[in-house]
């Protein structure tokens, strides 16, 4: 949500470089764009449009209209005050001499903003952001100390925030700051940079450090110096990125999302095969011991968006396998719900960025109370992998689409590894279902890669079914769960209002609903309720629907009796089935927004990383 890039560069023009970054992110955001460069003569050079970055390409031709080397630049999703020019960062102080970039929420910007009022400054947007530039040349004006200025700010303000700032005193630094927002610093050869996320300088630089809430850096073309709210040097890690430019670009594929869904097999495959070993799971980096494990009186899965639906899947696999109640919360609702957690509760957030400020917010909530938790996220070093007792990382990539494929499948891969796990702890699972799982674990990639070979149908599904304005996702236990996915990825990237139903409660109201050519997307995957599943079938077409359903391949004939079009995917354990069932819903929410002309990778509204609440 927001991305923000800074470059203090040896001798290279910083305009082209921060756009090129800002490009990588625009997946954070893309209501308006800008950047600041610092030319000679102490002047602040800031061009900045609203709308996607492509304006200010244009705009800016490439950014050859910019000389300078050192800069910073930014993308938005709009928070305070609506998508346009005036509102678009970099902000600038009132007498032109600071430049900043802001991702995150001032809280209490209004109280500044009137104590500035009534000082005379004049304000040129509505924005939280612009009270900071503001405020911090009001401070720097009494101490003629960026650094010092920097801190002064930092302890009037509240709320979350990655700062880029530049000065026109100060020709070679930029200074960065962070309280709850990501930001990274990158060391390259040619110069150091600053960015909200690694996609954006891995062209340049895999050496980074990853910034701790409440520091400060002050960045040159040739030093990186970390200082901590006291303003006292702080000695930091260096961390190699071990994947490089080529897994962020497309690759030849028209959309981030369709190179994604087809990357599932490879994510998959390097998610499960290292924690496998002589038959067993073996979780090297988590510390849970068995003796914690068999404490555990209750689960929670704490999450936003598909992350959540991935622990809705979780939920029916794990109290399956644990015999243990599992609780799956919305983490914008955990934080607010005072949830019972004590000692003997495991708390486990999932998120592929690591950043989504509410599920971050849920976690810290969990370990005040003194709950256990375990993150399963996709970004090394983000803050949730960072401050969770445990972590299990996916091994999904780099993930740029804003809606999620491979970091959702990837997500219960790992739930799916934890949870065989922690059986096998607790004795809760009989080792012929235990080695029937693992092996079936291990043989997803192959048979979701048999789907990827043949997936024509879906495709033709799509362009038959485009034109539908509503849709509806049904299904029974782990159907139902992969639907309220399935549902998600069709309606944030088409836009076609659709809802996920259990099947059972159909006729408690929303066949109401249903009229002739009313389309519905029936799940039929999940062995052990098919014959139900198929009754619900029955049920709506009797009402006119028309049935796109998703079975197995054992299932198919029996389904073809009765549902208008067919989608089938192999078969495994019943439990893993959501992983193989979700590939044809991801690819046909595709082909519909690309039938539908929508802009699949950066749809309307919406932004991958939500760093706000
Ligand atoms: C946004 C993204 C979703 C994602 C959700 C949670 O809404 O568009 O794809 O599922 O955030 O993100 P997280 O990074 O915590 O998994």
């Amino acid at each position: 949500m927001c991305g923000i890039i800074g470059f203090a560069g040896k001798e290279m023009q910083v305009a082209p470089i921060l756009l090129d970054g800002l490009e990588r992110m625009e997946y954070r955001g893309y209501d308006s764009a800008g950047i600041a460069v610092r030319s000679g003569e102490r002047r602040l050079q800031v061009k900045k449009a609203k709308g996607r970055l492509q304006v200010l390409l244009d705009l800016t031709h490439g950014g050859a209209d910019l000389e300078g080397t050192l800069g910073i630049g930014h993308t938005r999703w709009a928070t305070h005050g609506e998508p346009n020019d005036a509102n678009a960062h970099p902000h600038i102080s009132e007498n032109g001499s600071i430049a900043l970039v802001h991702n995150g929420i001032i809280e209490n910007y209004l109280d500044i903003k009137e104590h500035l009022v009534k000082l005379g400054v004049h304000f040129t947007s509505d924005t939280d952001s612009e009270v900071v530039a503001q405020l911090l040349e009001y401070h720097y004006n009494e101490c003629r100390n960026m650094l010092e200025a920097v801190g002064r700010v930092l302890r009037r303000i509240e709320g979350s925030y990655a700062f880029g700032i530049i000065c026109s005193d100060y020709p070679n630094a930029l200074i960065a700051a962070r309280k709850d927002s990501p930001l990274i610093l990158g060391r390259g050869e040619n110069g150091n940079f600053i960015a909200s996320d690694v996609t954006a300088i891995i062209k340049h630089t895999r050496d980074v450090i990853y910034m701790d809430d409440g520091e400060i850096a002050v960045v040159t073309a040739e030093s990186v110096d970390v200082f901590d709210d006291e303003l006292i040097p702080v000695h930091k890690k260096h961390h190699k990125v071990d994947w490089d430019v080529s897994a962020a670009e497309k690759g030849g594929y028209a959309h981030f999302m369709f190179k994604e869904i087809l990357e599932q097999p490879e994510a998959i495959q390097k998610t499960v095969s290292p924690r496998i070993r002589n038959g067993r799971v073996v979780l090297d980096d988590i510390k849970l011991t068995a003796e914690y494990a068999g404490e555990i009186s209750h689960i929670y899965m704490v999450a936003c968006g598909s992350a959540y639906h991935a622990g809705v899947v979780g939920k029916y696999v794990w109290e399956r396998l644990l015999r243990r109640p599992v609780e799956v919360v919305l983490a914008s609702e955990f934080r607010y719900s005072q949830p019972l957690v004590d000692e003997h509760t495991l708390v486990i957030t999932i998120s592929q960025s690591g950043e989504t400020l509410d599920t971050m917010a849920a976690l810290r909530e969990a370990k005040r109370l003194g709950g256990r938790t375990l993150a399963i996220c996709n970004v090394v070093g983000s803050s949730i992998a960072r401050e969770a007792d445990d972590v299990l990382y996916t091994w999904a990539g780099p993930e740029i689409a804003v809606a999620t494929s491979k970091g959702y499948s990837t997500q219960l891969a790992a739930l799916d590894l934890v949870g065989l796990y922690l059986a096998d702890l607790l004795g809760t699972i009989e080792p012929a279902e235990y080695n029937a799982i693992l092996a079936e674990l291990q043989a997803l990639p192959e048979k979701m890669r048999r789907y990827l070979a043949d997936y024509e149908s879906t495709q033709y599904f799509a362009s038959r079914y485009f034109n539908h304005s509503s849709v509806f996702f049904i299904g029974r236990n782990l159907d139902y769960a992969m639907g309220l996915e399935g549902s998600l990825k069709l309606k944030e990237i088409s836009y076609i209002h659709s809802e996920a139903y259990a099947s059972g409660e159909l006729k408690h109201g929303t066949i109401s609903l249903i009229e002739p050519g009313t389309l519905v997307v029936a799940l039929g995957t999940y062995g052990p309720l098919f014959d139900k599943a198929m009754s619900n079938v029955v049920e709506v077409k009797a009402r006119g629907a028309e049935v796109l359903a998703v079975t197995t391949e054992a299932f198919r004939e029996k389904m073809e009796k009765t549902a208008d079009a067919v989608i089938s995917v192999p078969e495994t354990h019943p439990v893993l089935q959501p992983s193989l069932g979700i590939v044809p819903l991801q690819l046909f929410a595709y082909y519909v927004a690309l039938q539908r002309g929508c802009d699949i990778d950066k749809p309307r509204n919406l932004a991958k990383s939500v760093t706000v609440e």
